[in-house]
């Protein structure tokens, strides 16, 4: 494998010394032109026929690192039939691609290592950021994922490895919604890593020490923030992926209205689980502000949902006080109430006048929630007896176990089904298998994957030239998300519209939030599109080669198709 700095941003990736793959591509006119006629077989394979290969190939794997090293080099070698295999069959290849597969890469990043892919910043390289962006071959960057590494998935600090999220991130903006790969531009900070398992791996790929964090720290962030604005614009989206909960929180309040910026851990979540309750209140058949939310959890998640469950509330036209008082959250010392130890300022808005209680099951019975949110990773949090507890006290609770992976999940579809008596409201992060109740009647646990939220959001923001992502950017985006379940037949327990309709979801999505950026003047796309839509599809990225041969003859018909 090649080891030479290879970018591979380039918008018609044509690689002459790979001619066994794109190149069988390649018309007789361009062979003749690129001087390789005869060095390929004579049979042109289109498209299509290219995809048919690589996904026998992939049949054959036994190993998912193993596909993920194989989809990884075809994303050198050929950018655009990359996008097209994963476009192919999405919800096949998102496992693979992103998580979980992509945490086992990321862990073992020195191995999986091939090309360089995305740039790499160090702590060490302060004041020199906005040089280092010029070596970047593209110009025109419209969207980054950054991360440093310190949470990665629920793995933990993986330093420099974590380098594998920013890369996967940005294949879904691509295959999911349509965003040009070549903008888009991954980014690692490495600051060093606390992982000692790390620091000892000789196959580790960034700074052997300890993380600096403090001054120097947020004032590379400051630097990197600045560089990549004066270079790509003040509308360069900027996504930040896996930083540490304080890191999170802190960064997202200091960017949030000075640049492009969100955090898909707290603020894409967050869309994906009230568009999740929206689609719940369809059974409870009452408003969201009826609700009292229980959360598992404190950490980013759980405050990203709460923040909005709250906005939606008071869209709903209760006060903003009624709406705090009817959400709840216990962290690892728990219930969060008015006085307790240790909470944070972002805990502090939702602690209430409460005695101090420890054990979920008494808090469940003390609080009486008609929705219960699980997002501290702790498997099978909800236990028998909680799931039953919501059972008496609601006709239909909402309960959503949205950790990751299957194994943190609070408790799985069938005992949620179970112990509440096929009543409960169930959506989960991880997916689960459609449940058959005695009954007989077959239920589709929602899966409140992200997924449905970035890439539509990414594609919005970027089409219009939105300056702010600001908090009613993701209520809109659960709101088109819940409306577009409704095209599906038969609903049973679906919270969400299935992963294959995501393109058009993402699409959907990054419409409605164009609609309202040029109405609230928040757009700096000028002239303003007369048809939005036309104009976004017209944005988006087509995986079908591009000719270079202006004028290319042709062999005959037959003695190019290629029947598979
Ligand atoms: C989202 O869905 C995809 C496809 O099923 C899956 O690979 C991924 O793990 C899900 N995301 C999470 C966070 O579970
Ligand atoms: C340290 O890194 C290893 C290898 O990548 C990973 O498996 C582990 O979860 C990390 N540990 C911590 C505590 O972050």
């Amino acid at each position: 494998e090649e080891t030479s700095l290879a970018i591979c941003t380039s918008p018609t990736p044509i690689s002459c010394h790979e001619p066994h793959l794109f190149g069988m591509a390649f018309t007789l006119e361009e062979r003749q032109q690129l001087n390789i006629h005869g060095l390929l077989p004579p049979c042109f394979l289109g498209q299509d026929a290219q995809v048919y290969t690589i996904l026998q190939n992939f049949e054959r794997l036994t190993c998912d690192l193993d596909r993920y090293m194989l989809l990884m080099s075809l994303q050198d070698r050929n950018e655009k039939l990359f996008y097209k295999v994963l476009a192919s069959d999405i919800e096949k290849f998102m496992p693979i691609v992103y998580t979980p597969t992509v945490g086992l890469a990321c862990q073992q990043y020195g191995l999986a290592f091939r090309r360089p892919r995305g740039l790499f910043i160090s702590i060490h390289d302060r004041g020199h950021i906005a040089t280092m962006l010029k070596s970047w071959p593209e110009s025109v960057i419209k969207a980054i994922v950054v991360t440093d590494g310190e949470r990665i998935l629920g793995l933990g600090d993986l330093g420099c490895y974590g380098m594998g999220i920013p890369v996967g991130k940005l294949a879904l903006y691509t295959a999911c919604g349509g965003v040009k790969p070549y903008q888009c531009l991954p980014v690692m900070l490495d600051v060093g890593t606390d992982n000692e398992t790390l620091l000892k791996d000789p196959l580790y790929i960034g700074l052997r020490h300890k993380r600096i964090r403090g001054q120097a720290y947020d004032d590379l962030l400051d630097e990197f923030m600045e560089a990549v604005t004066e270079r790509y614009g003040m509308n360069c989206l900027i996504q930040f992926e896996d930083f540490a909960n304080a890191n999170a929180f802190r960064l997202l309040n200091k960017y949030r209205n000075k640049y492009c910026t969100f955090n898909d851990d707290i603020q894409g979540t967050a869309s994906v689980a009230v568009a999740g309750l929206l689609a719940a209140l369809r059974i409870t058949k009452n408003k969201l502000s009826d609700h009292t939310v229980l959360f598992q959890g404190a950490g980013e998640a759980a405050l990203g949902i709460a923040n909005l469950v709250l906005m939606a509330m008071e869209k709903e036209g209760l006060s903003k006080d009624a709406a705090i008082k009817r959400i709840w959250l216990v962290d690892s010392k728990g219930l969060v109430v008015k006085g307790r130890a240790s909470l944070t300022h972002e805990k502090q808005r939702f602690a209430h006048e409460h005695r101090e209680m420890k054990n979920l099951e008494d808090i469940v019975k003390d609080i009486k929630p008609s929705v219960l949110i699980g997002v501290a990773a702790i498997g099978g949090a909800f236990t028998p007896q909680i799931l039953k507890d919501m059972a008496a006290l609601n006709k239909h609770p909402i309960i959503f176990a949205l950790s990751n992976p299957t194994s943190k999940a609070e408790c799985t579809a069938e005992q949620c089904y179970k112990y509440t008596e096929g009543r409960g409201i169930f959506a989960s992060g991880s997916p689960f298998d459609p449940v058959t109740l005695p009954s007989g009647k077959t239920l589709y646990p929602g899966q409140g994957n992200n997924s449905y939220v970035f890439p539509g959001v990414a594609l919005g923001v970027i089409s219009c030239g939105m300056r702010h992502i600001d908090e009613n950017v993701f209520l809109t985006t659960a709101e088109v998300l819940y409306s577009k379940l409704f095209k599906f037949n038969n609903l049973e327990g679906r919270l969400y519209p299935p992963l294959v309709t995501i393109q058009d979801v993402s699409l959907k999505i990054a419409v409605r939030l164009a609609e309202e950026a040029y109405r609230k003047n928040t757009a700096s796309t000028y002239p303003q599109p007369k048809d939005l839509e036309a104009f976004i599809r017209s944005q988006v990225y087509s995986t079908d080669y591009n000719s270079f041969v202006a004028d290319s003859y042709t062999w005959p018909e037959e003695a190019m198709k290629v029947k598979l």
